[in-house]
């Protein structure tokens, strides 16, 4: 079981596009996929149209309750997904005097046999107390990048923080690697900063690369993966890439 973070404290890197994309075309793929939503925005949850009040990732976190019971089916197959809720817009107040909060998902993930091939965490735009439970519960870290503008400093950060996570609390966690996302060949800088990546990154770096369109723009205000809404699109193409390329990735 693949238990991966889609960590990117940079709002509109597109951490939310990849994991409902991603999950829909590793579901294709035949594998069975766990989308867990940490965003108290609920993007990757609206999107699959899996926002319930009663059900969801803060129970999970705040009342005992089994993850099992949490988890709701989308309606593509082999894709499930434990949703967000506004609620945990309180998390850091309400586990306040939680000893080892940072560590809740992991253990909570432990509860899990193994029927998923892979898990996807979509991650809030910050590095606090959610994204830091999901570097610690997942094995592996994907970092979706945005192209078009200069995002290398923030990943930086990012990597120093990883780096951080790894050495206290999680030896075992990978980078998977860096997703050059919303990328358009015909702009310099999209060019520029994916050439710079691979120089200071080689093979962290993803081949696939996620251009910026119009239809994986509009995908989510209909309730649909890329694959659903139009399937023979440029993003729908290029998310299957990706996935076959994940999975390449994991037989090595
Ligand atoms: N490849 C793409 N082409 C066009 N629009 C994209 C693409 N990837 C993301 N977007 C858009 O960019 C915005 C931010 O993406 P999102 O996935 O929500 O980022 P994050 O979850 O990192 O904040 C959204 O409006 C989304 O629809
Ligand atoms: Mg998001």
């Amino acid at each position: 079981m693949s238990i991966i973070a889609i960590v990117n404290q940079k709002g509109g890197s597109a951490k939310t596009t990849t994991a409902v994309n991603l999950g829909a075309t590793l579901a294709e793929n035949g594998k069975k996929v766990l989308l867990i939503d940490v965003d108290p925005q609920g993007s990757s949850s609206k999107w699959l149209k899996c926002l319930n009040t009663e059900k969801g990732i803060y129970n999970v976190f705040v009342e005992n309750t089994s993850i099992y019971d949490n988890i709701s089916q989308t309606s593509i197959e082999g894709l499930t997904v434990i949703p967000s809720s506004q609620w945990l817009i309180g998390i850091d107040k309400a586990l306040a005097s939680e000893v080892g909060a940072e560590s809740i998902l992991r253990r909570k993930l432990g509860e899990l046999e193994n029927k998923w091939d892979y898990i996807l965490i979509d991650c809030p735009p910050a590095l606090g107390l959610l994204s830091l439970n999901a570097l610690v519960a997942a094995n592996e870290v994907l970092v979706p990048l945005e192209t078009r503008v200069m995002a290398l400093d923030g990943l930086a950060q990012l990597l120093r923080t990883i780096d951080t996570v790894k050495e206290r609390l999680n030896p075992g966690l990978k980078i998977n690697g860096i997703i050059p996302c919303r990328v358009d060949k015909r702009t310099r800088l999209s060019m520029d900063v994916i050439s710079d990546l691979r120089k200071r990154f080689n093979g962290m770096v993803y081949d696939t690369c996620i251009r910026e369109t119009v239809k994986l723009a509009e995908c989510p205000s209909f309730g649909q993966p890329i694959t659903i809404y139009d399937s023979k699109s440029q993003g729908a193409k290029d998310y299957r890439l990706l996935a076959k390329e994940l999975i390449k990735r994991k037989r090595k």
